[in-house]
């Protein structure tokens, strides 16, 4: 299964501000991670990112969209469901048996996958089951992170934007894994330079 992320980036290495919801990205940006999720069949968020989005994370085809969580979401999603859902993606959430009767009270018609100890290994093995061959991560940092951590992210969509926030969330904030990135294509468009890295890692010794 192929795994990439697209994460939209400041140049002091955050990707949120105070505000959580303020957009980061321009239109371009917007049509950018569109276009890369037409071409995934399912984008993975963590609960954190999903909680400040309860959006569908959609593209214009049928897309799954699964949220990895521990702390639950279902009670940031409008229910019923069909009026949060585009009905061309299907919302997952990932997470622990122990949160499943809650998340269902929360909100009936949820989707929910669940297993005593979630990891983000699991969520993959789960997504590969649904038959998933490409993954698009969306974030935040903290699964991303993971993904590197674990030697399964292969490609990494980047947009520089052109902003200094000073507060806010940085795209990682502890040790990150061993991987190299090769930049594959990058592209100067406004004031944004839209940047992808082929993800490489050193064999374990
Ligand atoms: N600029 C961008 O492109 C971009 C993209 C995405 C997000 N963001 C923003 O970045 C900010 C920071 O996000 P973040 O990096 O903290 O969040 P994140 O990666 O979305 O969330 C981390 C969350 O993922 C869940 N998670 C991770 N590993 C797990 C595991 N093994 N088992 C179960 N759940 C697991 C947990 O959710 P629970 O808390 O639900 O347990 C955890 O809190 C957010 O404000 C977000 O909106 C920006």
């Amino acid at each position: 299964m192929k795994i990439s992320a697209n994460i939209a980036l400041t140049l002091d290495g955050r990707i949120a501000g105070i505000d959580p919801r303020q957009r980061l990205g321009s239109k371009l940006d917007l049509q950018r991670m569109k276009s890369l999720r037409a071409d995934a069949d399912a984008v993975l968020v963590g609960g954190r990112t999903f909680r400040d989005w309860p959006l569908p994370y959609g593209g214009g085809a049928p897309l799954i969209n699964a949220v990895l969580t521990n702390a639950g979401v279902g009670a940031h999603i409008a229910t019923p469901l069909q009026r949060w859902s585009d009905s061309r993606v299907r919302l997952i959430v990932l997470t622990s048996t122990k949160n499943v009767r809650d998340e269902k009270i929360a909100c009936p018609e949820l989707e929910v996958v669940s297993t005593p100890t979630p990891t983000v290994a699991w969520a993959l093995s789960t997504l590969e089951g649904l038959v998933v061959d490409h993954v698009l991560c969306e974030g935040g940092g903290a699964l991303l992170g993971e993904l590197i951590a674990l030697k399964r992210l292969n490609r990494l969509y980047v947009t520089i934007c052109p902003k200094l926030l000073g507060e806010g969330a940085l795209l990682f904030d502890g040790a990150v894994g061993d991987v190299s990135l090769q930049i594959l294509n990058s592209e100067k468009q406004g004031d944004e330079i839209f940047v992808s890295y082929q993800c490489t890692y050193l064999p374990e010794e």
